[in-house]
């Protein structure tokens, strides 16, 4: 009977008011509650963040976007998959209304692959779905991305940022092929889909 009186949720209280010492105690109680749900989520966005290499996507490098087809890194004969001395592959694109330049790139298996791709006009955007590649492409940047991909197929990557009228016509597409397979493929496969 002793917890029966002592208890001051069931002591009878005048009135219907409740004592300053009670609100105290319910009010802790819900800031821990909110505090530890807060700590679970916090750690679940960081948690599933470092476990699926999520990071904002691309590295702050800027390129004038007005010189792009004159020289340099994106000039056209730069454009595709390139092999790099490491055993890695760098593909280069150029995002602009309404295409992705080179539209096709074929990339070996299991092989480390980065994306480079800047835009000469408007935002557009770089999404491969089923994957953690998803950027925007910003004129006057570099968005670069890296990958890799361990299921052979082909990648349809639409643009994903509204760049006026051609944007859902806007589409570009990685074929992932057996990396014994890739450095026999001549300079005109790696960046065209066609059949040969
Ligand atoms: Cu390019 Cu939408």
């Amino acid at each position: 009977m002793a917890d029966h009186v002592d208890n001051p949720l069931r002591r009878p209280l005048p009135d219907g008011i409740v004592p300053e010492v009670e609100v105290a105690r319910t009010e802790d109680r819900w800031l821990t509650v909110v505090l530890s749900m807060l700590g679970v989520m916090m750690a679940i966005i960081v948690v599933s963040g470092a476990l699926h290499a999520l990071h904002p996507p691309s590295n702050v490098e800027t390129i004038d976007a007005t010189t792009l087809h004159l020289g340099g890194e994106f000039a056209e004969s730069n454009l595709g998959t390139a092999a790099e001395p490491d055993g890695s592959v760098t593909v280069r694109m150029i995002a602009q209304q309404y295409s992705f330049v080179p539209d096709c790139a074929r990339i070996p298996l299991d092989t480390p692959v980065k994306f480079r791709i800047t835009s000469p006009d408007v935002i557009h955007g770089f999404l491969l779905p089923g994957t953690n590649v998803n950027t925007m492409v910003v004129p006057g940047y570099v968005a670069e991305v890296r990958t890799t991909f361990s299921r052979p197929g082909v990648y349809d990557m639409p643009c994903n940022e509204f760049c006026s009228s051609g944007h859902h016509g806007m589409w570009a597409r990685v074929t992932a092929v057996p990396s014994e397979q890739f450095p026999h493929l001549s300079p005109v496969e790696r960046t065209s889909c066609a059949k040969q």
